[in-house]
């Protein structure tokens, strides 16, 4: 919980050791996927009514969607970070401790941005393969998703055509990590993007593909470095 709270709320500089910059440009990244997936809904001139984000955690992302758009919903399979991002709406601010070392820890504020953007989004605890209707929406967020579901075929072939209305526009990201605890290894790609790609393309163009990096913290001595490939996708007319 804290190293999301950490990872959602606080800027990287303020993750890593005094007088260090954070490498390769690292942003926040739910930040950097909301503003990335509202710049293109803005460059196709699409303004956004519905967005949803899903696997959204403590709830960074869905905040900064609705800086542009009027109705967002957050879904996570996980009541804990469900709990946290209520909280967060709610409180606009809560209070965990960040690791130091060992089992040593300080006490830091995870800051939520305004009430005018927070009483926008909507937190629900739900399955992304097992969604009640939830009708149609006009941006999809999938970060680091795909590769923790049990069926990331699903995911792609069903679940993502049926949430997004033509014209409309989905960012996924993923290191590709697959791993047997979330995924069946019968079920892993060879290549993923082109995997994905295929599976995707009867339903959606590719827009646009970079890669997104970030820092996971452990400790304040130790991180993960990551590079999300980061794909966005217009739903097809028809
Ligand atoms: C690697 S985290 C990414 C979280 C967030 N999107 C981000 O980029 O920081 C994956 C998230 O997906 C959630 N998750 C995993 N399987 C899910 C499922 N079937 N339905 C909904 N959420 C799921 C996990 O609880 C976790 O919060």
């Amino acid at each position: 919980m804290a190293e999301y709270l950490a990872f959602h709320y606080l800027a990287p500089k303020d993750l890593l050791p005094r007088g260090h910059v954070p490498p390769f440009g690292i942003k926040n990244f739910p930040e950097a996927c909301a503003t990335l997936l509202l710049s293109e809904a803005k460059r196709q001139q699409l303004k956004p009514l519905r967005a949803l984000d899903l696997g959204c955690a403590v709830g960074r992302s869905s905040f900064e969607l609705a800086r542009k758009a009027p109705e967002v919903v957050g879904i996570d399979f996980s009541k804990a970070f469900i709990r946290a991002a209520r909280t967060l709406r709610k409180k606009a601010s809560v209070r965990f401790p960040l690791k130091l070392e060992g089992t040593r820890t300080r006490m830091t504020t995870a800051k939520a941005p305004k009430t005018k953007y927070r009483t926008l989004v909507c937190f629900r605890t739900g399955d992304a393969l097992r969604l009640p209707d939830l009708g149609m929406f006009d941006l999809v967020l999938a970060a680091n998703l795909v590769d923790r579901v049990k069926e990331p075929k699903k995911l792609l072939q069903k679940v993502l055509p049926s949430l997004v209305r033509p014209g409309g526009l989905v960012l996924l990201t993923s290191p590709y990590t697959w791993t047997k605890e979330f995924t069946p290894s019968s079920r892993w790609p060879k290549d993923s993007f082109p995997s994905i790609r295929n599976i995707l393309s009867p339903d959606f163009r590719l827009l646009r593909r970079q890669d997104l990096p970030f820092l996971l913290r452990e400790h304040r001595r130790k991180f993960q470095l990551t590079f999300a490939d980061a794909t966005i996708w217009k739903r097809r007319s028809s």
